[in-house]
């Protein structure tokens, strides 16, 4: 699947986003090197601290249908109901979950707008000098 293809789905999951507290709906979509696509919205909370991101979302449920090699994510978001004017970049935990299981020089973090433009990163240019599995081996 194409970076644009997978900004679509993306865009497509943002349309599922639970966002009664913040207002901001995002949507992720990831890519299996096998060629799945998993999505994921955020799920907001009233605890608040129960919330879910919208790619851990996609990566949980894909690991747990026992997927571990992943080749790319496309995120959006922005204003519940709006378009997504500007890039919403994945927060740091989402980063570091990115870290347990994905390459840093090979995954793709794909942002898109609702122009249809797209920006790219690998996973170690967002996490730069991190802590992952292979360091407590
Ligand atoms: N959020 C995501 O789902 N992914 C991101 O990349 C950034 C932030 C969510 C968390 C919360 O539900 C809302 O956006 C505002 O922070």
């Amino acid at each position: 699947m194409d970076d644009k293809s997978l900004v679509a789905a993306a865009f497509e999951a943002r349309t599922h986003a639970y966002t009664p507290y913040s207002h901001w709906a995002v949507g992720a979509a990831l890519l299996c090197s096998d060629g799945t696509v998993y999505r994921g919205c955020n799920i907001e909370n009233a605890a608040y601290t129960p919330s879910n991101c919208a790619e851990r979302t996609a990566f949980f449920h894909a690991i747990y249908d026992g997927h571990r090699d992943f080749a790319a994510i496309a995120v959006v978001g922005g204003p519940e109901g709006r378009e997504a004017t500007d890039y919403c970049a994945p927060c740091g935990v989402c980063r570091q979950v990115m870290r347990e299981f994905c390459s840093l020089d090979d995954f793709r973090i794909v942002l898109g707008k609702s122009d249809g433009e797209m920006r790219t990163y690998t996973l170690r240019e967002l996490l730069p000098e991190s802590f992952g599995p292979e360091n407590l081996a």
